[in-house]
């Protein structure tokens, strides 16, 4: 499917969770995959998990929260697999709150997850990118950029950067052939949705299902999506069957945005 066959990816945080879900489309459909995360037994357990798909898989150990180790992180990816012709960055959750809940501590952690690992990532991936004849950046974000969400004010307040960010490398990048868009998930079944439904449990004193039916209630396909249903989006984004997409901010996310643009 989408001809992705030997693509070689970078998919940053993904030894579990959404990044995870990404990783195993990619895998199923014949890509060359890397994958990440801090954890050394987590990240070997998902590489086990895509190898015994018949896949080519490798981790990659880092922390995107530290410069030297999120640039390591793409030498090392382009090494592995020869060179490098998609990034797909996702990142660590934030910690969830509202604004008068988080400490400066959390900003200053905040801004180091959320924009400068992309900075650092996006900077190291473009030599490898600029030699690849299907080039392409992907960044993976949350509706909470167009419709904030209670209870995650450093997700709404600081991810609207990598939108910046994204428009701006889709017209500087466009004319050397990268294309840059972005994927804006929604509730996503992961245990960061996992950690934000018992938030709102001790938060405001609710049963999980109370909580849980007030999350789908308010999505119109009436349930809570799967990571492999954001990959299916990543697939077709890196390949050939999306070479007239660039700057595209696209949501998956069961009709939960309820804004016309
Ligand atoms: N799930 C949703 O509904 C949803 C919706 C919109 C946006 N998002 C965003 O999408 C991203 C992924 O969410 P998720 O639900 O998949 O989370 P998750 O299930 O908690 O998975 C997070 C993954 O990132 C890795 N990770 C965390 N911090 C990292 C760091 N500093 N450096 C490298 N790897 C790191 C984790 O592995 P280690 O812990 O081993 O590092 C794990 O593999 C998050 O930014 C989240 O806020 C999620």
């Amino acid at each position: 499917m989408f001809d992705i066959e030997n693509t070689r990816v970078l998919v940053t945080a993904s030894s579990r969770g959404i990044g995870y879900g990404i990783a195993k489309v990619l895998v199923s459909m014949g890509a060359r995959v890397v994958i990440n995360g801090r954890e050394e037994e987590r990240l070997s357990r998902a590489v086990e998990g895509l190898k015994s798909m018949g896949g080519e898989a490798y981790g990659v150990r880092a922390d995107l929260t530290v410069r030297e180790e999120a640039e390591r992180l793409v030498d090392e990816a382009a090494r592995l697999l020869n060179g490098l012709d998609a990034l797909v960055y996702v990142t660590g959750p934030p910690r969830p709150g509202f604004f008068t809940d988080l400490s400066l501590d959390d900003w200053e952690y905040g801004i180091r997850l959320l924009i400068k690992s992309a900075l650092w990532v996006t900077r190291k991936a473009l030599p490898y990118l600029f030699e690849s004849r299907n080039p392409s950046i992907t960044y993976l974000s949350s509706i909470a950029v167009k419709e904030p969400i209670p209870n995650i004010a450093l997700s709404n307040t600081l991810r609207i950067s990598i939108h910046g960010l994204a428009k701006t490398l889709a017209r500087e990048l466009g004319p050397r052939g990268v294309r840059v868009n972005t994927v804006l998930p929604g509730y996503i079944y992961t245990s960061r949705v996992e950690q934000l439904i018992r938030d709102r449990m001790e938060r405001y004193s609710k049963t999980r299902e109370e909580v849980v039916n007030e999350i789908i209630s308010d999505i119109p396909l009436r349930r809570i999506g799967k990571p492999e249903e954001v990959g299916y989006l990543v697939a077709f984004l890196i390949s050939k069957y999306a070479s007239y997409i660039t700057g595209a901010a696209i949501p998956v996310d069961g009709g939960r945005l309820r804004a016309v643009f």
